[in-house]
């Protein structure tokens, strides 16, 4: 059995329904992760899980020790990952509360501890990273999704921003002319870490509100979150899904 390890995004800090057997806390060449790793069972299958922004949710994106985070749960033993993120829709076929399984990424972040590969190295790596995701992994996702029977889409491109601030819808509709579908600000460089330390890595995500420009009005966090709540039972039972194989 794959060990699976979860990251959870804003509305995930921690994962209803798991009993937790062990709560890691551990320093990494990195630095320190978000949170302790929890280990433990979900529906009778042992997994992993990291809050992203802390428990409670406290780290913002972009101080986000992307790093540290991956190198620990690859330390406690995660053979595959599966990211959980929060995302505007910039696609038509992308409204609020929407889920999506993105199969390729834009990073458009700076300044953030984006790769191991650098300091003394013995030689200059370059990975892969043509199909940003794991195809089995994604297909795992797209089932449970089908058998939750809720609105999804099996494609999309990942636009990654730097954040904290949301877009200007400028800043939007170029991310459409680049061919993005959805914008978020965690999606890197996490997925090109788990790539370096070569784990399968997919991401879950849950749009949770127009991206700017998008619709009339503010983007409001009590909007935000009212989506987010909405979804999180969703989230849960697509994960447990995946779990169970
Ligand atoms: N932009 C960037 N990140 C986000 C958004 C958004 O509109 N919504 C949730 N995460």
């Amino acid at each position: 059995m794959t060990l699976h390890a979860i990251i959870g995004g804003s509305g995930l800090t921690q994962l209803e329904g798991l009993r937790i057997e062990a709560e890691l806390s551990m320093e990494t060449p990195h630095g320190t992760p978000s949170a302790p790793i929890l280990r433990g069972e979900l529906r009778g299958r042992a997994v992993l899980f990291l809050a992203r922004h802390g428990h409670p949710h406290r780290i913002p994106p972009h101080q986000i020790n992307y790093r540290a985070n991956l190198w620990a749960l690859k330390q406690a033993g995660a053979e595959a990952i599966i990211a959980v993120n929060a995302v505007g829709g910039i696609a038509q076929a992308m409204p609020a509360g929407h889920f999506c399984v993105p199969q390729q990424i834009i990073d458009y972040t700076y300044g953030r501890g984006h790769t191991f590969f650098e300091g003394e190295l013995e030689r200059v790596t370059h990975i892969d990273f043509s199909e940003p995701y794991d195809t089995g992994l994604r297909a795992a996702l797209i089932t449970a999704l089908r058998s939750e029977g809720v609105a999804f889409s099996d494609h999309g491109v990942y636009g990654c921003t730097q954040g904290p601030r949301l877009e200007t819808a400028a800043e939007v509709l170029r991310l459409e002319r680049d061919g993005c579908d959805l914008v978020g600000m965690t999606g890197m460089p996490e997925a090109a870490l788990a790539r370096e330390l070569e784990l399968p890595y997919a991401c879950l995500a849950l749009v949770v509100n127009p991206a700017a420009g998008k619709a009339t009005g503010l983007i409001t966090m009590a909007d935000i979150e009212r989506v987010l709540e909405q979804g999180m039972g969703t989230v849960r039972s697509v994960l447990a899904r995946v779990l169970a194989g």
